[in-house]
């Protein structure tokens, strides 16, 4: 069942409609963005992109720098808006856990007779927040934590909106620090944690939204191998019991073929392929694809 489904998504930045058709045509007839720019002066951020990403599946998003990685992924909580297409997103997916008893949400099977996608493009000012307090959370690659605030404060500030009361709130908090390997360190600041910490600190907060879809764009990307292998065995391990529907940014195939269960190759803001990492390794689209895979038999 899909989760996600983007639907021919163009991002043309800084141009008008008239100047972005302009782009859009020469890309159509198969120049690259590279020649585009050149040309109209705009920058592509993403040609024609069909996705589908499916309910609860790690989906890793690889390419190299410029290639559309960060334009997609904000595109799913409407950071961006596309020059043109369409973003449908299933919000009967529930993926939601409680804090006291996760066994019960997850496993139970979805049904598909329920499922009600919406076009995210149509949602109205007050629906877009409820869709961005609800469906999508997101985790940045720098933590994006407030200094001022405690470890738990941070953590329990998406539930801040929530009519709950900080006991309640803290709770929660606390449930998902536990997760993540942080215990007796709720009331300490995040300029006192190393970076590893403190990203757990940052899936802590997203996790405890309990929204059905994380994002995270370059989440692992500041820290240290050692530090980075720990968080991509916990998100790994989180994702087997949570069973969220997580879209993964990376410019590292390794960390790619580790952790996706699916990996979308960008090439100069094309969607070159879709595949399992064996699928990428046994019938690369081209020799972007296989230049990726070749030293990973
Ligand atoms: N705000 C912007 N204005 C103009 N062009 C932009 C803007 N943001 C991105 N671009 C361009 O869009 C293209 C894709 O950029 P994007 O940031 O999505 O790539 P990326 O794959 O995330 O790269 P990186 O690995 O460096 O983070 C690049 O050519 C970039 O210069
Ligand atoms: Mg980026």
């Amino acid at each position: 069942m899909n989760h996600i489904q983007l639907k021919n998504i163009s991002k043309i930045y800084n141009a008008n409609s008239t100047q972005a058709q302009s782009a859009m045509a020469l890309l159509a007839e198969g120049m690259d963005s590279v020649a585009v720019k050149e040309q109209t002066g705009y920058s592509v951020g993403l040609y024609d992109i069909n996705l589908n990403i499916k309910a609860g599946e790690l989906h890793c998003i690889m390419g190299l720098s410029g290639s559309g990685k960060s334009t997609l992924i904000r595109h799913l909580n409407r950071l961006i808006d596309p020059t043109s297409g369409e973003i449908w997103v299933n919000t009967t997916v529930n993926t939601k856990t409680h804090a006291k008893d996760n066994t019960q949400a997850n496993t139970a099977p979805v049904d598909e007779s329920s499922s009600n996608a919406i076009n995210i493009l149509e949602l109205n000012d007050k629906q877009l927040q409820h869709y961005r307090q609800q469906t999508v959370s997101m985790v940045f690659q720098h933590f994006g934590l407030v200094p001022h605030m405690t470890v738990i404060q941070n953590v329990a500030y998406g539930l801040r909106v929530r009519k709950m009361s900080v006991s309640e709130r803290h709770e929660i908090a606390r449930y998902w620090l536990n997760e993540v390997g942080l215990t007796n360190l709720e009331h300490s600041y995040p300029d006192e944690l190393s970076g590893g910490m403190q990203q757990r600190v940052g899936l802590a907060r997203a996790l405890a939204t309990d929204n059905p879809i994380l994002l995270m764009d370059e989440a692992f990307s500041a820290l240290d191998p050692l530090i980075r292998a720990q968080l991509q065995d916990q998100l790994l391990e989180l994702q087997e019991r949570l069973n969220k529907t997580i879209v993964f940014i990376t410019h590292d195939i390794d960390e790619a073929i580790k952790v996706g269960q699916r990996i979308s190759i960008l090439n100069g803001g094309r969607l070159v392929q879709t595949g399992t990492p064996s699928d990428l390794r046994h019938n690369p689209a081209d020799d972007y694809v296989e230049q990726f895979m070749r030293a990973k038999a």
